[in-house]
């Protein structure tokens, strides 16, 4: 029998996702890339295969495009919770790793304020 779309129950393949943007954008114009995207996400990638988290059943790390939350850049988002991070260095990755991405603590501090768009 084939699941629906309706079928949520079934455990997804990983159990967890972060994207981050990666977005360039011509001409020096702001974008996530101009603010550490692609060292966060280097880090991020390291700190989960070093954590044992890496592979099915567990975390995957993806590059994304603009996720139109420039104005908080650099930004991740974490799937199935749907968080919002920021980050600055990548003490505050290694902080996401452990808190959310292995234990499911959410890092308040590294919130995206929720008006925070464009
Ligand atoms: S450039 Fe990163 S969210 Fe838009």
């Amino acid at each position: 029998m084939h699941s629906t779309m309706s079928d949520n129950t079934a455990p997804g393949y990983y159990s967890r996702h972060i994207f981050f943007c990666l977005n360039e954008r011509p001409n020096g114009e702001d974008c996530c890339h101009l603010h550490g995207a692609k060292e966060g996400f280097d880090h991020c990638k390291r700190a989960v295969k070093d954590a044992g988290l890496a592979g099915k059943g567990q975390v995957r790390v993806n590059k994304a495009g603009c996720l139109d939350r420039c104005a908080a850049g650099p930004v991740a988002v974490v799937y199935p919770e749907g968080t919002w991070y920021t980050f600055v260095d990548t003490a505050d990755i290694d902080e996401i790793v452990e808190s959310h991405l292995k234990h499911g603590q959410v890092v308040e501090r590294l919130l995206v304020p929720p008006e925070l768009g464009r």
